[in-house]
């Protein structure tokens, strides 16, 4: 393992049990991969439609136990923590854009985006730093709206937001410019490649082209899998 892996994934594979119209069987949904994340390296994930991006991602960000295989945080094993350490190393140390919407509905936007930070630390100056986060996405003006009232786009900004608030060591971001223009496309693949460039480790699924030029290295996942 070099000096700069953070998270190292060896033999990760997700297998799912599907009723088909004929027959039900297992498939995997993601193959035997290894995956190594690094300080201050964007890795672009891609691969078609169904072939396996948020699976694997969300076995990285210790969000769903593989069928087989390993994913050690900085010397831990993810999987072999209890819910309750595997919720802090989450905390802590992951931030995750996921590929649907999450916001929680009776909270403001700046409430969304602070609410990792409040979990387990002294809210702090948190605040000034999400409204930073929320002003270089472009979305400052509407702190202090709820999600209803927001364009898909604009939420996905907040998402994006919420993730880096607690300035993570490891960033997940699921098309995260799946709902914007391009000028949004750029500030979000920047900001992302801004936070690799601090140090922290950036996961990039992306079907969109321009991605590329901001990735150090691009995994791509082959769709024949069932
Ligand atoms: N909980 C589940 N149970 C059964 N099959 C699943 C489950 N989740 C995903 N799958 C299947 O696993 C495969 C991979 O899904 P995944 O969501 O990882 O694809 P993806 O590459 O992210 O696709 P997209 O680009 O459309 O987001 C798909 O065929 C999907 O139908
Ligand atoms: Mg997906």
């Amino acid at each position: 393992m070099s000096d700069d892996a953070m998270l190292v994934a060896q033999g990760v594979r997700k297998q799912y049990f599907r009723k088909g119209r004929d027959a039900a069987r297992y498939f995997d949904a993601v193959r035997s991969t290894d995956v190594t994340l690094r300080r201050g390296e964007l890795l672009e994930l891609v691969g078609r439609s169904g072939s396996g991006k948020t699976t694997l991602l969300s076995m990285l960000a210790g969000l769903l136990t593989p069928t087989d295989g390993t994913v050690m945080f900085e010397g831990r094993d993810l999987y072999a923590l209890d819910d309750a350490e595997l919720s802090r190393v989450r905390n802590e140390h992951f931030g995750v854009v996921p590929q649907g919407q999450t916001p929680l509905a009776d909270l403001t936007v700046l409430q969304n985006v602070c609410l990792p930070h409040c979990l387990y630390r002294d809210p702090g100056d948190v605040e000034s730093r999400a409204l930073g986060l929320l002003e270089s996405l472009g979305i400052a003006e509407l702190s202090e709206c709820y999600p209803a009232e927001l364009s898909g786009g604009e939420m996905r900004r907040m998402a994006i937001a919420r993730a880096l608030v607690c300035e993570p060591d490891v960033v997940f971001a699921d098309e995260p410019t799946g709902d914007l223009d391009d000028e949004n496309t750029r500030v979000v693949l920047q900001a992302l490649r801004d936070v690799a460039d601090a140090g922290a480790a950036v996961l990039l699924v992306t079907h969109e082209q321009s991605a590329a030029s901001y990735a150090d290295r691009t995994l791509r996942l082959s769709a024949s899998q069932r």
